[in-house]
């Protein structure tokens, strides 16, 4: 059991360096780290950077929090998260999202390469996540409850924040971002899924699949932010292209749209000024 006093403290010496709370936390998934450029950043610091915490070691992901301004509006960005596959606990896997609500993070914007499922998505889609199926990886609030943190029986039934979709579609709309919506579901990786996991994962109701995310937005939950899930469709998912997965080609595809995950992120701290 992770010691979040650490955590606690750790927060309090970040906000007295920086001079402010960050309202919103963004998560960059794969390929999606460049945007973090385009912060004014003010503070940045690496994960292992705090006692027991854990780094990344995926390529593509630069394991940081960058803390500055988006538009004026104060934000806390992960560039890379900790991912399950790594080999780390999902109690670790969430902790920088803990810390993130510990920081006084609202909303909290997580977005992800993920695999197109659903056979009207198109690679370069972005898809706002409506809900979520995470019930083939373990829960993150699996443990001693973190009371400071919020209940031991979180609800669940609105995990991805209505309003705030409302707000990504109307930007996407002014940005001419074709912008859909699905249900993400969360496997372990690293491996890519077989086909027949595909099938039943489209059976089961998922439009996307990918090995982050729902367990970040459970914590997140747990803890009283706000979520917004942005997937980023960077190839077809297993059987239904004539294609092998690389991860390669799956960071290369996060590059070519990085900028409407931009727009959209942008456009959405404009709206809080
Ligand atoms: N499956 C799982 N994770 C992924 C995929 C996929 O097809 N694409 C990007 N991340």
């Amino acid at each position: 059991m992770y010691n979040y006093e650490i955590l606690e403290q750790y927060a309090l010496k970040i906000s007295s360096r920086i001079g402010f709370a960050p309202k919103v936390g963004i998560v960059l998934g794969s390929g999606m780290g460049d945007i973090a450029d385009k912060i004014n950043a003010v503070y940045t610091f690496a994960f292992n950077d705090i006692s027991g915490f854990p780094m990344t070691t995926v390529e593509g992901h630069a394991g940081q929090f960058i803390f500055g301004y988006i538009e004026d509006v104060p934000i806390v960005c992960m560039q890379g998260r900790i991912h399950y596959y790594e080999g780390f606990s999902m109690e670790d896997v969430v902790l920088p999202i803990r810390f993130m609500a510990i920081m006084g993070v609202e909303t909290l914007i997580l977005t992800n390469a993920a695999g197109g499922i659903n056979k009207d998505f198109d690679v370069g889609d972005m898809v706002l996540i409506t809900d979520h199926i995470s019930t083939f990886v373990p829960n993150p609030l699996i443990n001693k409850n973190v009371d400071s943190l919020g209940d031991r029986f979180p609800d669940m039934s609105c995990v991805y924040d209505e309003e705030i979709r409302n707000t990504m579609k109307d930007i996407s709309k002014e940005n001419g971002i074709d912008i859909k919506e699905g249900v993400y579901i969360q496997f372990t990786g690293p491996s890519y899924e077989t086909p027949a996991e595909i099938r039943m994962a489209a059976a089961l109701g998922a439009d996307v699949v990918g090995m982050s995310t729902a367990c970040e937005a459970i914590a997140a939950r747990h803890a009283g932010m706000k979520v917004c899930g942005i997937s980023h469709v960077t190839n077809k998912a297993a059987g239904l292209a004539n294609k092998e997965l690389s991860h390669r080609d799956v960071q290369d595809a996060a590059l070519k749209s990085a900028d409407k995950l931009e727009k959209l992120i942008w456009g959405y701290c404009r709206t809080l000024k």
